[in-house]
């Protein structure tokens, strides 16, 4: 049923310059987005990956087209360029918020005292993605947080007009970043929340996928 649909995902983190040696980045290790193009491509989907910089391996596939990039910016464009065209899009990628107002050109000396970084806000691609979306096309958003979680994630769901959110929360133990666990729940915009129990993030990916099988049958 996913059979040559076409999928876009973004994955990992991103790299906001400081200077030529520093950046603002997370602890994303684009394992779970990884693990997502995989199980799509066993369905025999098409996948762009938009993947940030992550040290995980990336299988070769000839229905895989992976777009390497570093600052929330790139991914913004990277992911443009295929808003009209994809099926499924789901955005696994921890996207810095903020990025610097004004890079420095050389390394910055070690002068100041104290040093004001000036951060403005980075595209949503998510936001972005929503307002574009077409009717045939299904639009999955992952929320990551820490307190009020469902709420937060319902919030996110509704103003980013997703189908629906994937939602974990670092509160769990073995669940969110560098562990190759996660736990999730999906959001629906019906109100529906379906909780999965914790998981290798291969097997987590499984059950997106079939979750996304039944919501486009
Ligand atoms: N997202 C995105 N582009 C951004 C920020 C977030 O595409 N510039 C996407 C993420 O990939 C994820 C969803 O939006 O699918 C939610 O990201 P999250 O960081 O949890 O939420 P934010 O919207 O950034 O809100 P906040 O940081 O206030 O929780």
């Amino acid at each position: 049923m996913l059979q040559n649909k076409k999928i876009l995902i973004t994955a990992g983190p991103t790299y906001e310059p400081i200077d030529p040696v520093r950046f603002i980045g997370n602890r994303s290790t684009g394992r779970m987005g990884i693990e997502l193009t995989k199980a799509f491509l066993a369905e025999g989907a098409s996948v762009i990956l938009v993947l940030g910089p992550v040290s995980m391996a990336v299988p070769e596939h000839p229905q895989l087209q992976v777009v390497a990039v570093e600052t929330a910016a790139q991914m913004f464009n990277a992911c443009q360029a295929y808003f009209e065209a994809y099926d499924i899009a789901v955005f696994s990628a921890a996207v810095a918020d903020y990025t610097p107002k004004h890079p420095a050109m050389g390394k910055i000396k070690k002068t100041e005292d104290v040093l004001v970084l000036e951060l403005v806000k980075t595209k949503d691609i998510l936001l972005e993605a929503g307002k574009c979306k077409k009717p045939n096309q299904v639009l999955v958003g992952f929320a990551l947080e820490t307190e009020n979680e469902v709420a937060h994630a319902q919030q996110k769901l509704l103003k980013k007009n997703a189908d629906c959110i994937v939602l974990n929360s670092l509160n769990e133990p073995g669940a969110g970043f560098k562990h190759a666990t996660n736990k999730i729940s999906i959001l629906e915009k019906n109100g529906r929340i379906i909780n999965f129990e914790l998981k290798s993030k291969e097997a987590v990916a499984r059950d997106i996928i079939n979750y996304l099988k039944n919501y486009c049958a």
